[in-house]
């Protein structure tokens, strides 16, 4: 390669980085988008020799192009594409042993409470479930056989915020890595690394790729030995995700600012209609001064993000009524696309925890959740005010 286009972007801002990384890979002709290979396996020039990638669940350039995007934005030393969210949370997971023991936010997605509760927990690992808001609490947590602790912030639903800095801190005094899902912020807001984090796990199928067109998910590690390790895990289990797959994760990823910052500016202004109205009771947003993390959420975040929950004074009618009655937010699952939506945690995202476990997070049947896209922030307010008044 000349030295037209530069191969080290790090010295440069973050949107500039989104949209020049992982390009110019094409060589032949010089297309200005990253190729897709649509190729499951790659010939060999010999017996001894291929072109560094020989099939493609073990590798392939354009998720190769993705991965190292990834690793950049968020600080670490390599990254792993994987086919889904989950399957990152999983490929992270593989790093622990039967007997571990590991610390979670009791608050946190529902997927990921499955599955550590019902599946990892069968095969030997331990979890203990705390409000991670109270370092008291995370401090109690610990037992000689703590290895790891997972942090997810802000948390899905409730918009709770870890003080990422202070549980890394903990974790390291009781030699146990910290792993940290970043999936409401991306590393635009938030880079967990920069705080000590060891691993970060991302489900790229939300702000990352933003389309609500892709399902897929990241692991990103701090050291080069992680990463190795990381690496040889989503092979040896085959989590990895497709070519396209990636290359529409890429493209996504090319707006990921802009897309955000126009996001959160909506989602503020939607928290601030929400929490002067009559039937609202409770507003959870970290951009908010009443959210108890704000000043938290101020320093370890370079935005409040677009997630925004919501307790309603009436209970699940009223919540039905939001739910049902607006025109602009599809009732659905997922996060983090251009278009607004809005779900009910009761019966969706947090449906795999127990009625017991929901009620520990807080999570009620008056709770809903909202994912503010970018429509106009006009019209979203002017669609949530007529189906509450309904
Ligand atoms: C915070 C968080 N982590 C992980 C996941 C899982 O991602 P995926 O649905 O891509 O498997 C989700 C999905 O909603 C999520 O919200």
């Amino acid at each position: 390669m000349s030295d037209k286009h530069l191969t080290d972007l790090s010295h440069l801002h973050f949107s500039t980085q989104c949209v020049h990384g992982g390009v110019h890979k094409d060589q032949q002709y010089n297309s200005v988008t990253t190729p897709i290979y649509p190729t499951s396996t790659f010939y060999w020039n010999s017996l001894e020799s291929h072109s560094g990638y020989d099939y493609t669940r073990s590798g392939n350039p354009t998720r190769k192009a993705l991965e190292e995007s990834l690793a950049a934005l968020e600080g670490g030393a390599g990254c792993v594409a994987t086919s889904t969210g989950m399957s990152a949370v999983h490929c992270a997971m593989a790093l622990f042993s039967p007997g571990d023991h590991i610390i979670a936010p009791a608050d946190l997605y529902g997927g990921t409470f499955r599955l550590f509760e019902r599946y990892l927990k069968e095969k030997g690992l331990r979890f203990t479930f705390v409000d991670m808001t109270s370092l008291p609490q995370v401090t109690a947590a610990f037992t000689p056989e703590t290895r790891g602790v997972w942090i997810e912030t802000p948390s899905n639903p409730l918009l709770k915020v870890i003080d990422i800095a202070a549980v890394t801190a903990l974790a390291r005094q009781h030699n146990a890595i910290t792993l940290c899902d970043n999936t409401f912020l991306s590393p635009y807001l938030q880079r967990p690394i920069d705080f000590g984090v060891d691993i970060v796990v991302h489900s790229t199928t939300k702000y990352i790729n933003g389309h609500s067109d892709v399902v897929g998910g990241c692991v990103v590690s701090r050291t080069p030995e992680q990463a190795k390790q990381i690496a040889w895990t989503c092979n040896a289990l085959g989590l990895s995700c497709a070519p396209f797959d990636a290359w529409l994760v890429l493209r996504g990823l090319k707006t990921l600012s802009i897309r955000m910052d126009a996001q959160q500016a909506s989602a503020l202004r939607i928290a601030r209609f929400l929490e002067q109205h009559p039937l609202i009771e409770k507003v959870y947003y970290p951009g908010l001064e009443s959210h108890p993390q704000h000043q938290l959420a101020k320093s370890q975040q370079k935005g409040f993000g677009a997630m925004l929950a919501f307790d309603v004074r009436d209970g699940r009618p009223v919540a039905e009524r939001v739910c049902m009655k607006t025109h602009l937010f599809d009732v659905a699952e997922s996060l983090g696309g251009i278009e607004s939506l809005i779900s009910f945690p009761t019966t969706m995202s947090h449906a795999s925890m127990t009625p017991a476990a929901r009620a520990a997070a807080g999570i009620t049947e008056k709770t809903v959740r909202v994912s503010v896209g970018l429509e106009h922030s006009d019209d979203l307010i002017a669609d949530l005010q007529q189906a509450l008044n309904q």
